[in-house]
């Protein structure tokens, strides 16, 4: 059968005629009320005391929502039970929800947000990672991984380098901002559609806090206008309020918040300060390595202590260290709780160890792509999580990155640029990625699908994969099609709704497609092998000579007058049931966390990224040349879709590297509040070349359809970038001392430049 790969993404057209429905485009009731959240301005404190009085008497203010009206329990944590829906008597952030006002309109709502008062007593605010350790404020206890004897083997190293590195938060800016409406249902049952990644931890949220049974709460997702990792968690707190006061009002609650309100009130990729000592042996090998992170995980839990897990996963990044110690602290401050941002916790630590890469080359004299290429990952290879590396393509993408790209003629080609040229400068940087498929958490790693074929031979189907842009959507409608062999036209992919599919895990970790896909490819083939059974009946010759094929049945490979339509239509007669339900769950993962060993990733993804850079050296700006992908997916199932994610990721990582600069006053209140102080990646900033060549593979059988994930690991080769710039100022400046303090921003460029 041939899949059909270049296909486009089944948004296209309803997305460019601008059709396509987000929450905010919901048809909405009659007597629709509108809600605005009322939030801390203040990062720590004790609340003295709050009047409503004014907010309540505005023409239009229905009423004001607090702790006290809540039925159940006020506790929206995930992991760790930590965090409030509304504070009751202290304050943890700034922008933390204290109360929900509802009004006849939006805008009723702002106004009368603008007349409450409230009087907090300060406590002491805690913002950065470093004085949360000194403070012992922490999330969790600390999480370490290790590998062989890592003492024991600094003291036999020809080279120790140590060194201490920051990496910032990044706002995950989607375009469509969070939000939810709620709809009362008859008796006491109520609908919710979410922009939300986590349909179930929605629904199960909002059951805890009004204190009702799960069934009696519908969580309804069309699509997203983006997630990133910003909607794994922090879609729930809206939800959960819309429908609170949905509970209370007996009518419909539209919750959406403003991008100033969104900026404020949500959590950001995680902030980490490092520390990092590396030992080599004279030829290269990095045979210690041992780091400590501080992860900036803000006021309460939220998804912190898994992303500090996956920091030490990919804390070698593509590289084979036979001995490891890395250590993780969750450290508790006054910022909105950090969360799930592509990468989830990955790219830190990645960083960590480019850093320490790049350190020792300086400090050696060479090149850091030698120590790079001395200690890539190779078949058997364990990693410090037990795992043993399998079907590894970390040399295979490099050397194809090396050959394809002609490296001696780029390196070549920087030189002489460098030589001939005072006032602009290159840098070129190699970026390797690995990294792991499947969620961490091994019990999370379970999709299932309902497939319906309608009685006219058109099929729906519903999985729990949320359509965020990346495309899942399209790639289960490319298995149903090449399943039963019908026109996607045939296929429809429903909303993504708790009653339809319950119990799910989010659309997260790379491994929607996986999962879901999974689940789908079981359900369709379950259905073909009943509809086979019919349709052998009917034509009098074994099932084992049948095959579909052209929305028909094929019998040794000749067209049979059965066709897809007839088929159905006799399965119907013979009272043959026309629905299936799969259930996947990914075998061979599991890991153990009181040994800290197992074999945690169903597979990983490998690649290489070259990326090259021209500074301004009289400005301190610059513009990125190329980036040169070699790219693992396995056999790629849709290569368009694909290619748009690893653009996208790589434009999203150079943006987190270089660009994005989240800043928070020492009080705790956010200064890049707004797109004018918060830049993020334009047409400008995109390199102006990017190219990517998948690297030759026989994919992997636990990737849908051999083909691997592809959400999050090019994010990864942006970190490229932030080497690229390294690189081009010490072409400038030879006293430029290395700086590991991301991102990179012209400013940060501009100083190196000049510094003596
Ligand atoms: N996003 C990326 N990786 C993960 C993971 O391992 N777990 C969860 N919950 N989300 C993720
Ligand atoms: Mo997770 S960062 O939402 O894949």
């Amino acid at each position: 059968k041939a899949l059909k790969k270049s296909i486009k993404n089944l948004d296209s057209y309803t997305h460019v005629r601008g059709e396509s429905l987000y929450v905010d485009d919901v048809n909405i009731r009659q007597g629709t009320f509108h809600a605005v959240v009322f939030d801390a301005p203040k990062a720590h404190g004790k609340i003295k005391s709050i009047d409503y009085s004014k907010a309540e008497a505005l023409e239009g203010v229905e009423r004001i929502f607090t702790y006290k009206d809540i039925p159940g329990k006020n506790e929206i944590g995930g992991i760790i039970a930590d965090e409030p829906l509304f504070a009751e008597n202290e304050v943890h952030f700034w922008g933390m929800p204290i109360a929900l006002i509802v009004a006849e309109t939006e805008f009723i709502a702002r106004k009368a947000r603008g007349l409450i008062h409230i009087e907090i007593e300060d406590l002491p605010v805690i913002t950065t990672a470093k004085e949360a350790k000194a403070k012992g404020s922490f999330i969790n206890a600390p999480r370490s991984f290790s590998l062989g004897d890592t003492e024991k083997a600094f003291a036999d190293c020809h080279y120790v380098f140590e060194g201490e590195t920051f990496s910032n938060g990044q706002e995950h800016l989607y375009i469509e901002a969070q939000g939810a409406y709620a709809e009362p249902m008859e008796n006491g049952n109520i609908k919710i559609t979410s922009s939300t990644q986590g349909p179930t931890a929605v629904q199960k949220t909002v059951a805890q806090v009004l204190g009702v049974a799960m069934h009696k709460i519908e969580v309804d997702v069309t699509r997203l206008g983006g997630g990133f990792g910003g909607k794994e968690d922090q879609a729930t707190p809206w939800a959960v309020m819309a429908a609170l006061a949905t509970y209370h009002l007996n009518q419909s609650v539209k919750l959406i918040l403003n991008r100033h309100d969104d900026l404020r009130m949500t959590g950001k990729r995680h902030p980490y300060e490092s520390t990092y000592k590396i030992g080599l042996s004279k030829d290269l090998k990095i045979l210690a390595y041992q780091t400590e992170f501080l992860q900036n995980s803000g006021a309460a839990a939220d998804l912190s202590p898994a992303i500090a897990e996956r920091t030490l996963f990919h804390a070698t990044n593509s590289y084979y260290v036979p001995n490891v110690t890395t250590k993780v602290l969750s450290c508790k401050t006054n910022l909105p709780p950090n969360t799930a941002f592509r990468g989830f916790g990955g790219p830190q630590g990645m960083f960590v160890i480019e850093s320490a890469i790049a350190k020792a080359a300086h400090e050696i004299g060479v090149p850091a792509r030698e120590i790079q290429e001395a200690n890539l990952l190779d078949e058997n290879d364990t990693f410090s999580y037990g795992q043993i590396a399998k079907k590894v393509e970390a040399k295979n993408t490099w050397n194809s990155a090396k050959k394809t790209y002609n490296i001696e003629a780029l390196e070549q080609e920087v030189a002489d640029f460098n030589k001939n040229n005072s006032a602009f400068k290159k840098g070129l940087s190699f970026m390797p990625i690995t990294f792991g498929i499947s969620f961490t958490n091994t019990p999370m790693n379970h999709a299932r699908a309902l497939v319906h074929i309608y009685l006219d031979g058109s099929v729906g189907i519903s999985t729990a994969a949320v359509e965020m842009g990346q495309g899942v959507n399209t790639k289960m409608m490319q298995i149903a099609a090449d399943v039963f062999s019908i026109p996607i036209e045939k296929i429809k992919i429903e909303t993504t709704n708790t009653t339809r599919v319950a119990n799910t895990s989010p659309s997260a970790a790379s491994s929607t497609a996986d999962l879901n896909g999974k689940a789908t490819l079981m359900a369709c083939n379950a259905l073909v092998e009943r509809l086979k059974k019919v349709a052998s009946e009917e034509l009098n010759v074994s099932e084992n000579n049948i095959t579909l094929k052209e929305e028909a049945v094929f019998v040794d490979g000749k067209k049979s007058n059965v066709t897809w339509t007839s088929l159905i239509s006799s399965a119907m007669l013979k009272r043959v049931a026309l629905t299936e339900n799969a259930h996947y769950a990914t075998p061979e993962i599991h890991f153990d966390k009181t040994k800290e060993k197992g074999h945690p990733f169903a597979y990983h993804v490998y690649g290489t990224a070259i990326t090259t850079v021209t500074v301004d050296c009289t400005r301190g700006t610059y513009v990125f040349d190329s980036v040169k992908i070699v790219h693992d997916y396995g056999k790629s199932m849709s290569e368009g879709i694909d290619l748009g994610q690893v653009e996208g990721a790589l434009i999203q990582g150079i943006g987190w590297m270089t660009l994005e600069e989240i800043a928070y006053n020492e009080k705790g209140r956010l200064l890049s509040n707004a797109l004018s102080t918060y830049k993020v990646p334009d047409i400008f900033s995109v390199p102006k070349s990017v190219e990517v060549i998948p690297v030759e593979t026989e994919g992997n059988d636990m990737a849908i359809l051999k083909s691997k994930a592809v959400g999050e690991p090019p994010l990864m080769y942006g970190i490229g970038a932030y080497f690229a710039l390294q690189n081009a100022i010490k072409a400038f400046n030879p006293n430029y001392d290395l700086q590991f303090h991301a991102p990179m921003t012209p400013e940060k460029v501009l100083t190196g430049l000049y510094q003596k």
